[in-house]
């Protein structure tokens, strides 16, 4: 079995950071959202990947490469202008032959990996395994209607959802779905619709099996989902202190303290992860937060937040709190007068200041 992951689009709900950065990259627990899918593709025993990118851009296999640093072989499929999901299927069908494949989007999050969807499809023998999450707001996402166990129908986006489930984006498929990508027509935006191949196959009469994911998952589109997906990772991680603290310092809960860095006369109340080289000194680190390499917070409070590599935050009165820095960013005190708040921030940033 092969897999395809994307790792496409430009992430519009994430910006400022996906201006500089493909939203795959963004890092959850200090590591890419992407290497999660690659993670659960492995332990599924998938070797081939291909991973969906934008044209002209060689972000994501400038991280991965040939993917055999992960025990993966990668193939790079760039898709031409973001034309929907149904496209990315229909331009990885060379890759992909005629063998079942796991789907993914590489922006989702799920606790307990993908093995299990896998054992489900083939031992119903389906055409097409969805797995679908209960979830407060369908109508962000594709929504089936279940009558007696049974899917019976599939709308993208629906302002009167028919049933409170998302298709969530873990898909597996046998080789029926391209004859569905392959018929179906562009929807009003403009796009090739998963959900439209999903309904292609039910009015054909193929056989639609689902799991429902009782325990977590996400779907990575804003800034707060991506926390939400910090915390859940960080709530299994296990305590690995590498990384130097103080005798003044009090660490506590589960936390990952990485090479090279240095905690002086700090409290730093886990579950947290702090990266190699970076330096925390008089500071409260809470839990929920991902500190990446080499940044320093200095005289500072910070949780719930998720720090990208070489930041700075110093000199701070108020705990920062639920926030995402991108990387190199720096969150000083004005030493000189007059007594005010000054920025340099690229667009669209977002900042809330007392
Ligand atoms: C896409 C699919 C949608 C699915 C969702 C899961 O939506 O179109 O059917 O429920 O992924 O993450 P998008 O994230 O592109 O809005």
């Amino acid at each position: 079995m092969k897999a395809l992951i994307t790792a496409g689009g430009h992430g519009t709900r994430l910006r400022p950071i996906t201006h500089t950065q493909n939203k795959h990259l963004i890092p959850i627990a200090n590591k890419p959202i992407l290497n999660y899918a690659l993670e659960y593709v492995k332990e599924a025993g998938i070797r081939q990947v291909g991973i969906i990118t934008n044209k002209d851009s060689s972000e994501v296999s400038r991280v991965y490469g040939d993917g055999r640093r992960m025990g993966l072989s990668i193939t790079y499929i760039p898709q031409e202008s973001p034309s929907g999901l149904a496209d990315c299927v229909r331009i990885a069908e060379p890759f992909l032959g005629t063998e079942p494949f796991v789907f993914y989007l590489g922006d989702n999050i799920i606790v307990g990996g993908i093995k299990r969807f896998i054992n489900e499809f083939n031992s119903n023998k389906s055409n097409c395994h969805l797995v679908l999450a209960k979830v407060p707001d369908p109508e962000r996402f594709g929504v089936p209607e279940i009558k007696d166990n049974r899917i019976i129908r599939i709308d993208e986006k629906p302002k009167k959802p028919r049933s409170d489930y998302a298709v969530t984006g873990i898909y597996i498929y046998d080789s029926s779905i391209f004859k569905a990508v392959n018929s179906i027509k562009p929807s009003a935006r403009g796009e090739l619709e998963i959900s439209d191949a999903h309904q292609y196959l039910i009015d054909k009469g193929l056989t639609i099996t689902y799991s429902e994911i009782t325990g977590w998952w996400k779907d990575t589109g804003k800034p707060n989902d991506l926390l939400e997906a910090n915390r859940l990772v960080l709530d299994n991680i296990s305590t690995k202190i590498i990384g130097h603290a103080d005798k003044n310092s009090q660490i506590s809960g589960r936390v990952i303290i990485e090479k090279g860095c240095e905690i002086q006369n700090s409290n730093i109340r886990g579950p947290v992860i702090i990266g190699a080289g970076t330096k925390i000194i008089n500071a409260y680190i809470g839990p929920y937060t991902s500190i990446e390499r080499n940044c320093t917070i200095k005289d500072s409070e910070i949780e719930y937040s998720i720090v990208s590599e070489d930041c700075e935050i110093t000199d701070q009165k108020i705990r920062i709190e639920a926030s995402l820095l991108g990387k190199g960013v720096k969150i000083t005190e004005a030493k000189l007068k007059p007594f005010t708040n000054r920025f340099i921030i690229g667009d669209q940033s977002i900042v809330e200041i007392r």
